[in-house]
């Protein structure tokens, strides 16, 4: 395979392109680079290669001139797809680049059969002129959610993510596929754990698994091993891997990390808004009852509390919750009675929290919803930092019913999750519907 190269700074691969697996491949033949800078093909005196953001802004953005020059250089012909093989382009805000990418990139050259060519372009300063992309269609990859400095340091990634799926690149073949992530046998999983001599290593051993010759034994071990640690680092892993059966069973078993206890959530029928916005009370529901608690009951919730100021509404609450807890209703369905169970009765919002923080020792941290945008002047709190503040602290998410919380609840609330959208502006969701899909966007137990 070949790797053309387009950088301002070629000596920035001198090390890592000599030395390893890499520098043998070379020697071989199976691997060779070579290095194109367009400040080569820059047409001033002083070889510019650089221009100041129309606009404004802080930084330099790379001439289109000289980059486009070496590309025609190397084959590429604007506007058309004429050329030596891809074409990539380095930058940040590209597609994330993964280990099926690599496969895809190393499995046509292989079969292809005759020495591939990728063209790489490391970016540098603030990005190139947007016209480059236009007139050289070229797949925008980026290594991760970071920003370097260049693209240099990500195309070494690519380069070494490609090359060791080369045949012939590593000693032994098999060392590729069984590692974290790869296609096959692992699954898209993250590699499960490695020992080495000694047997015992400052008083911790070597799994007995792994020293007893039971190769059926060692495989599921390390099956095993493999989704746990996607559990536990990265569960959307564990979603989208080609799981067996088996897998799934095991899965099953496993205790999983349950942050969701710490999620509470209420149900407030006062202060909402009404069809007018006016602010008034709405009525308590079967309906909403039954479905939150279920929800919450799924998504391992530490307790839902169903608010209303209405002694006759906290009354007919109280009779549901009997029914279905303790009464007939317990004993021919005792799932509902298990969600049911979860249900808290309150007065208001305040009620609520001082009991949340009785009972957990912690004040919780009062987060509103909302199906409106930057109405409430409150900040937006992403799902995923919701997320993150259940590992220290109580959170209590609050969800009005009627036409949504008044500005009096929003008021005693520290921030207000996203409204919950998909593809375009109608969000007309019930509020039992929006209770759970947020439950989802926060929780989501992916094994
Ligand atoms: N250039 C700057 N940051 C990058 C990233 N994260 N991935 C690819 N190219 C980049």
């Amino acid at each position: 395979m070949h790797f053309n190269i387009v950088t301002l700074f070629p000596e920035y691969f001198s090390g890592p392109l000599t030395c390893g697996l890499i520098g043998k491949a070379r020697e071989t033949g199976l691997l060779s680079f070579s290095f194109h800078n367009p400040r080569d093909a820059a047409e001033d005196k002083r070889r510019t290669v650089d221009g100041p953001p129309y606009g404004g802004g802080p930084g330099m953005v790379m001439l289109p001139g000289p980059l486009c020059k070496t590309l025609r250089g190397l084959g590429f012909v604007p506007r058309d797809d004429a050329g030596p093989g891809p074409l990539l382009l380095f930058k940040a805000g590209g597609t994330p680049f993964g280990q099926a990418r690599a496969a895809a990139l190393a499995g046509e050259a292989t079969r292809s059969g005759h020495a591939r060519t990728l063209t790489l372009i490391c970016g540098r300063y603030e990005g190139i002129d947007a016209r480059v992309e236009e007139l050289f269609p070229a797949e925008a990859v980026s290594v991760g959610d970071f920003v370097l400095n260049g693209g240099e340091t990500a195309a070494l990634c690519l380069i070494e993510a490609v090359s060791r799926l080369l045949p012939g690149f590593m000693g032994d073949e098999r060392s590729g596929e069984e590692e974290s992530f790869a296609p096959g046998p692992g699954g898209g999983l993250p590699e499960y754990p490695q020992y080495t001599r000694p047997e015992v290593f400052e008083g911790l051993a070597v799994p007995k698994i792994l020293l007893s010759g039971d190769h059926a034994g060692i495989a599921l071990w390390r099956r095993q091993a493999s989704l746990l640690a996607a559990l536990h680092v990265r569960p959307e892993l564990a979603a989208a891997a080609a799981l067996s059966p088996d897998d799934r069973a095991w899965l099953q078993s496993v205790p999983r990390p349950a942050v969701g206890r710490n999620l509470y959530c209420a149900l407030v029928h006062f202060p909402v808004l009404d069809r007018e916005d006016n602010p008034g009370t709405a009525s308590l529901t079967n309906l909403d009852i039954h479905d939150i608690a279920r929800s919450s009951c799924s998504y391992g919730l530490g307790g839902f509390y169903a608010l209303t100021p209405l002694e006759d509404q906290r009354a007919l609450l109280r009779d549901i919750l009997r029914y279905w807890t303790a009464g007939p209703g317990a004993r021919t369905n005792p799932d509902r009675a298990r969600a049911l169970a979860l249900v808290r009765e309150g007065r208001d919002i305040a009620c609520a929290a001082a009991d949340l923080e009785r009972s957990t020792g912690t004040a919780p941290l009062l987060i509103g919803t909302s199906a409106r945008t930057g109405r409430c002047g409150l900040p937006e709190m992403s799902f995923a930092e919701i997320a993150g503040r259940l590992q220290t602290r109580p959170v209590l998410l609050l969800f009005g019913t009627g036409h949504g919380l008044a500005p009096h609840a929003l008021e005693m609330c520290a921030a207000v999750a996203p409204p919950l959208r998909a593809f375009g502006a109608y969000n007309h969701l019930s509020v039992r519907a929006a209770a759970a899909v947020t439950f989802d966007r926060i929780l989501h137990d992916w094994g």
